[in-house]
């Protein structure tokens, strides 16, 4: 039996991925340690936790004596940090916010790991660990910077990080790398490309679009919307994790991406063309929108949904033009490859927030509508 300690998992990965390790191993008992920001919703988890294999703490991954405290009551084996201030947009607002936890929360969990893990010393006076113990990074491709039309990020890009949210990372990546270096502590890092699919909080591009569509909404493209991202399926994420966990060597950093590049333009389009077609397939789901004026036929009218609800808004301040993931080193050395091609993950997405309503009631029911409000007024 392994016991993990992952946090960050009332969000949107971390959520998928208790869900996932839950379904594929029997024999992991899991404690989420979540501080429940505006991001994070118990909700999202509430069937996974049932006390015996999945067990839900309240805290902040900078409050040191819950840590310490948590490592002394539970033995883990694995540490999966997935607790972060997540949004680039907020990062322009709040900053410091970013580094808090980003960086110095990363750094509380590496340090109260060394302190419950390291059991002697070496001949040259390096730490030495318990057994089988390892701390995972859940790092981003942000920190490689932006590419221009060619190319792709390779584990050997340089870091080059624009936004405070990806400077915090691309921090957390390196104090990483000095607790390993330093300390000889078995760590790994994974840096993936855009997530998509369920759970994931509406402040992010596709569930952003999709909440906007069906409450009739104009859709906020920024800039003229050729911005590249690189999308992957979260379980195709989660599996990555959880192969990097046990088959990576120490010190392991991976990027993880499944060569699907899109211009954010495109994804709004497609997200309108796919809405639009699952209503017309089956008039039910129009129940969902806000507007319910009827057409000739006595059906809640979906003609207004096209295109023309695009607006092109002023651009993110210091906006990377494009991301795309060379993924061949996974691939290679563990032999991950993605399973979700993007034309089904995208419906199985948008399918899954029309029949999810609720959950997107529910996490945005507190600030949401004035975050809303302050990010896009002025754009
Ligand atoms: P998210 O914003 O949906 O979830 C973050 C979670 O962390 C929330 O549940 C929140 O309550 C929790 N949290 C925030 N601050 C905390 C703190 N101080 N202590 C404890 N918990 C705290 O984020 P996400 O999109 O699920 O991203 C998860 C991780 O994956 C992040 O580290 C992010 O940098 C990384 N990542 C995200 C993507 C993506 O496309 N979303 C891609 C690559 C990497
Ligand atoms: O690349 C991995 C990163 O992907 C993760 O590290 C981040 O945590 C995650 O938030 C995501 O960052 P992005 O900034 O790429 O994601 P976001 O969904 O915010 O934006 C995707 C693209 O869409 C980006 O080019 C900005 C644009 N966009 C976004 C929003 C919210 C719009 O045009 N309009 C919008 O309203």
């Amino acid at each position: 039996m392994k016991t993990y300690l992952v946090t960050g998992a009332a969000g949107f990965i971390g959520a998928n991925f208790i869900k996932y390790m839950l379904a594929k191993h029997d024999d992991i008992k899991i404690v989420v340690l979540d501080a429940l920001t505006y991001a994070g919703n118990l909700a999202t988890i509430a069937n996974d936790i049932d006390n015996e294999r999945c067990y839900f703490v309240k805290g902040n991954i900078c409050d040191r004596n819950l840590i310490d405290q948590l490592l002394a009551n539970y033995r883990f084996d694995y540490i999966v940090n997935f607790a972060a201030e997540s949004h680039v947009d907020r990062s322009i607002e709040v900053p410091q916010l970013f580094l808090q936890t980003n960086i110095l929360g990363t750094q509380n969990l590496l340090d109260a790991a060394r302190g419950a893990w390291v059991n002697g010393k070496d001949e040259n006076g390096y730490p030495t660990w318990r057994k089988g113990v390892r701390f995972h990074q859940v790092s981003t491709d942000e920190v490689y910077g932006s590419l221009g039309a060619e190319g792709f990020f390779t584990e050997e890009t340089p870091l080059n990080p624009h936004s405070p949210y990806s400077a915090s990372k691309t921090s957390a990546d390196m104090i990483v790398m000095a607790y390993h270096d330093t300390y000889k502590m078995p760590v790994t890092i994974t840096r993936c490309s855009n997530n998509y699919g369920p759970y994931q909080f509406p402040e992010k591009l596709i569930p952003l679009i999709i909440k906007n569509i069906l409450e009739g909404k104009r859709l906020p493209v920024y800039g003229n919307g050729t911005n590249v991202r690189d999308w992957l399926y979260v379980d195709d994420h989660c599996k990555a994790i959880d192969m990097v966990l046990h088959q990576a060597e120490d010190g392991a950093i991976y990027n993880i991406g499944g060569h699907n590049e899109m211009q954010n333009i495109d994804i709004v389009k497609l997200t309108i063309a796919t809405i639009r077609r699952i209503m017309t397939e089956n008039p039910s789901y129009r129940q969902y929108l806000k507007k319910k004026e009827l057409n000739e036929a006595g059906e809640i009218d979906i003609e207004w949904m096209n295109d023309s609800l695009i607006s092109f808004v002023k651009d993110r301040l210091g906006h990377d033009m494009r991301y795309a993931i060379d993924p061949s080193k996974i691939s290679r050395e563990l032999g991950w490859l993605p399973e979700t091609k993007f034309e089904d993950g995208i419906v199985k997405t948008i399918q899954w927030y029309l029949d999810n309503q609720e959950w997107v009631k529910n996490v945005t029911s507190g600030n949401y509508q004035n975050y809303y409000d302050n990010m896009y007024k002025n754009r």
